[in-house]
């Protein structure tokens, strides 16, 4: 069936002005952007979308990363949205990636990896939510 995932252009992507190139490759796969916009996390927001990795080592890291600097937030739609487009992104240590993928291309590190893929669908919903309102969501 059709449906929708939520995806962040991270830090390292759009600082790398790799935002178009991610999003051409994210429309080439047969993606329609449903909703997008250029935004910031501040540290404690980044904590609050990441809450399900509070115990992880990595929280505090990720937060800060994720809060320093411009992101882009967006919701895809598509056929099998959710899979398809982890495939499309790779492995979340850019390393272990397929060559092609989004993270074999622009991902820096395991933190600085590019891009955010939702993984469920229902965690695709919240996580859009946690960024666009209903009268966003076209
Ligand atoms: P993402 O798919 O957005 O979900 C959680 C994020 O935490 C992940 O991408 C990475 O940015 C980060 N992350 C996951 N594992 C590690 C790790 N071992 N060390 C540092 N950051 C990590």
């Amino acid at each position: 069936a059709t449906n929708r995932t939520f995806t962040m252009i991270k830090p390292d992507a759009f600082g790398a002005n790799n935002t178009g190139n991610v999003l051409a490759m994210i429309e080439a796969a047969g993606f329609r952007l449903v909703a997008a916009k250029i935004t910031r996390l501040s540290e404690e927001r980044a904590g609050q979308f990441y809450e399900v990795h509070k115990e992880r080592p990595f929280y505090g890291e990720l937060c800060k990363y994720m809060s320093s600097g411009n992101i882009v937030a967006a919701i895809l739609e598509k056929e099998n949205a959710v899979e398809d487009f982890r495939k499309l992104i790779g492995a979340t240590n850019p390393k272990d990636a397929e060559a092609g993928t989004i993270r074999a291309k622009y991902g820096e590190s395991i933190e600085a990896n590019a891009v955010h893929g939702s993984d469920s669908d229902e965690n695709a919903q919240i996580e859009g939510s946690f960024f666009f309102s209903n009268l966003e969501k076209f």
